[in-house]
């Protein structure tokens, strides 16, 4: 299983909910991989708490392999790599986690033919290495969108299943922004089209992650005035509506994870020694994430009303 994360703004929560959500796929057990495809801005490592890969790794990583290069993206095993004393050892039970980095100073690249084929090789390669895949697009309309749309379409990924998230922060601004992303003009599914998927089918794998949501019945939230819950309720009943009438409403919401002190300001894992011991983060968030872990690679949870 391959799921594809994107979002039409930069800043939405795309890359760290998709580590979070992995790493707690892979606490339970499955081997995941983390593909970094946000060619203009590799810096997946600082999430993972790879300091030598905080901004790509010095040679052999995604973009030489897209350029030819290297036969083989570079790979991190991050239950060695990474500098958190908390994740350096592999958890009894847990599968495996490694992270496929960008270069440090690769930018964006326009798409060639060979470069479609390596993309096409290289997620037969995850499939038959790692139960769930997941590759972090860069933000709106990308080049790296472009061609995994070119890829899945392929006859040789046939029978690869490939899913799509959409991130998105639960406001209108964000909301119309999403549903742009996936419907507009030259957006996800026009682009799809145009490079040999059908509408429908690639529109039923689509599904959308609210991140950093507020609630406002949440108890956590004890210390706002009576005035503020009365105004956060209205809101998220008009956001509802507002999404809805877009068609990313009940029906196509994966998953919605709550706003979080912690990530507000350190985009980083949650481990269980984080909410339990240093009582930094919340035990929602983790629930979230591991809502999301757990559900993402069952057929059911994709199917569509
Ligand atoms: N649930 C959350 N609560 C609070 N802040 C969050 C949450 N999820 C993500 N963030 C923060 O939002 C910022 C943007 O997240 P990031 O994953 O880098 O976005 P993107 O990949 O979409 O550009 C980061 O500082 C991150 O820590
Ligand atoms: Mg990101």
């Amino acid at each position: 299983v391959i799921i594809f994360a994107t979002s039409d703004k930069g800043g939405t929560g795309r890359s760290v909910t998709s580590a979070n959500v992995f790493y707690r796929k892979a606490l339970m057990g499955a081997d995941v991989a983390y593909l970094d495809f946000d060619f203009g801005s590799p810096t997946s490592g600082e999430i993972f708490s790879v300091q030598s890969a905080r901004r790509g790794v010095a040679r052999g990583g995604l973009h030489s392999y897209f350029r030819g290069d290297v036969p083989q993206p570079q790979q991190l095993d991050l239950w060695r790599e990474s500098d958190r004393a908390s994740l350096q050892k592999r958890p009894t039970g847990a599968g495996r986690l490694v992270l496929f980095p960008g270069d440090m100073g690769g930018g964006e690249f326009a798409v060639t033919e060979e470069m479609v084929k390596l993309c096409v090789r290289l997620f037969l390669r995850m499939e038959e290495e790692f139960d769930v895949t997941l590759v972090d697009l860069s933000a709106g309309r990308s080049y790296a969108t472009a061609m995994v749309l070119d890829a899945t379409a392929r006859p040789e990924l046939a029978n690869v299943t490939a899913r799509w998230l959409v991130f998105h922060r639960w406001t209108r601004q964000h909301i119309t922004a999403a549903d742009g992303l996936v419907n507009g003009v030259r957006g996800i599914l026009d682009t799809g089209v145009s490079r040999g998927h059908k509408r429908p089918e690639l529109a039923s794998v689509i599904r959308y992650v609210r991140t950093a949501v507020i609630d406002p019945a949440d108890k956590e939230l004890a210390g706002l005035r009576a005035e503020q819950v009365a105004w956060l309720t209205k809101c998220n009943g008009d956001l509802l509506r507002q999404a809805a009438q877009v068609g990313i409403g009940n029906t196509t919401v994966f998953g919605s994870v709550p706003l979080d002190a912690l990530l507000q300001w350190k985009e980083q894992l949650i481990t269980d020694t984080d909410v339990l011991t240093r009582q930094i983060a919340n035990q929602s968030t983790v629930d979230a994430f591991e809502d999301l872990a757990y559900r993402i690679d069952i057929d059911s949870e994709w199917e569509t009303l």
